[in-house]
């Protein structure tokens, strides 16, 4: 199999023009961009190429404007910041304002290289879709994985094929079914397990506890009973909350035990949870973390992923977080610089540690300076 090809594969990048796909996909609230991440983590690349004289033309999407021009995902924002980040560098619009970005149509592909010389894929969190601009360039043009995408493949594919042990998984969010694919690939490579967010109900309804009236997914207590059997048989521990915070069936704040009383709701791991996942942080040698512990945007059901982000921070541990909504919450807690890997990735890193590759590196390996 052939190497993925990097910037220096590219040769003398001097009066060339070279199209950099970035992940711009930003968060934006009434017009303005709430957190420019995405934005500064393509910037090594930029400058890489724009100090040995090279043209950068950047392209991303931004939202989901289903193949219309729509100016409410216009990039004018993003160009905008762009412009004081590194001045000179171009920005096409929105690329999924035409129809043939998610078709990977041949003609679109051929539209946006026309007059472009060398082609650099940045866009680690968009990798994981087989869009023309992913994997349409690097058919014909020299190409090569920008700086940020070659670290994220580092780290990651490093979680799944050579974890230092103890490895500790701590894994939140709404929804086990988006997850079953990286849960058992998990499994596989990590030493425990810790669970937290809604897709915990669905594991203590398998356990056979109550869960009162919160979310949970009822088709998914089988796969949820499979995993605690096969992680049981394997040596492998799955931590789960021993008590949690919500709203009673009069919808007043709560605690409780492990068991939901009728019409409650949990929005939050308890306390004691808290300081239990905690202590299996603390005691790792590698933590990846993905999805919050609760609803972290409320106040009042913020704590368990505090204590989770605080832990994070402290841990002497290899810390490596993925998923828009953790590191949203290290952000709001400002520990975003305290641990080692914040990946600009959501999909995208849960699709590589379950896989172990992407359409857009798939595409750079067959590039033409591909060796
Ligand atoms: C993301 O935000 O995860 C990436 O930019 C991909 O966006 P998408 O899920 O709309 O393809």
């Amino acid at each position: 199999m052939s190497r993925i090809p990097t910037l220096a594969d590219l040769g003398d990048v001097g009066g060339k023009r070279v199209l950099v796909r970035t992940d711009f996909n930003v968060p934006m609230e009434d017009g303005k961009i709430t957190d420019d991440f995405r934005i500064r983590a393509a910037l090594p690349t930029i400058n890489w190429l724009t100090e040995r004289g090279a043209q950068v033309v950047t392209a991303s999407h931004l939202g989901r404007p289903k193949g219309q021009p729509n100016p409410k995902y216009s990039m004018d924002a993003v160009r905008a910041r762009l412009a004081e980040l590194a001045p000179g560098v171009e920005l096409l619009e929105n690329l999924r304002f035409d129809a043939g970005e998610e078709g990977n149509d041949p003609a679109f592909v051929a539209k946006l290289i026309d007059g472009i010389d060398l082609y650099v894929d940045d866009a680690f969190g968009a990798c994981h879709r087989a869009h023309a601009s992913i994997v349409g360039p690097p058919r014909t043009l020299p190409s090569a994985m920008g700086l940020l995408l070659a670290k994220e493949v580092e780290v990651l594919l490093g979680l799944r094929n050579d974890p230092k042990h103890p490895f500790v998984a701590v894994l939140g969010g709404s929804k086990i079914s988006d997850k079953l694919g990286v849960v058992e690939a998990l499994l596989n490579a990590v030493d425990s397990l810790v669970i937290g967010g809604a897709m915990c109900f669905t594991f203590l309804a398998a356990q056979g506890y109550p869960i009162g009236a919160s979310l949970w997914e009822p088709d998914q207590v089988d796969t949820c009973k499979r995993l605690l059997d096969e992680s049981k048989a394997n040596g492998k521990t799955i931590h789960l909350p021993e008590d949690l915070v919500g709203v009673d069936a009069n919808g007043e704040f709560a605690t409780f035990g492990i068991r939901l009383p009728d019409g409650a709701k949990g929005f939050d791991i308890g306390p004691g949870t808290a300081a239990a996942f905690s202590d299996v942080i603390m005691e790792a040698r590698t933590v990846f973390w993905n999805g919050p512990m609760g609803m972290f945007e409320d106040p009042r059901f913020e704590a368990g992923t505090r204590t989770v982000a605080q832990a994070m921070a402290d841990t002497k541990a290899f810390t490596v977080v993925g998923g828009g909504d953790s590191a949203a919450a290290l952000a709001q807690f400002g520990l975003d610089d305290e641990v080692d890997h914040v990946s600009t990735g959501g999909g995208a890193s849960l699709e590589l540690i379950e896989l172990g590759d992407l359409p857009g590196l798939e595409a750079l390996r067959g590039a033409p300076n591909a060796k």
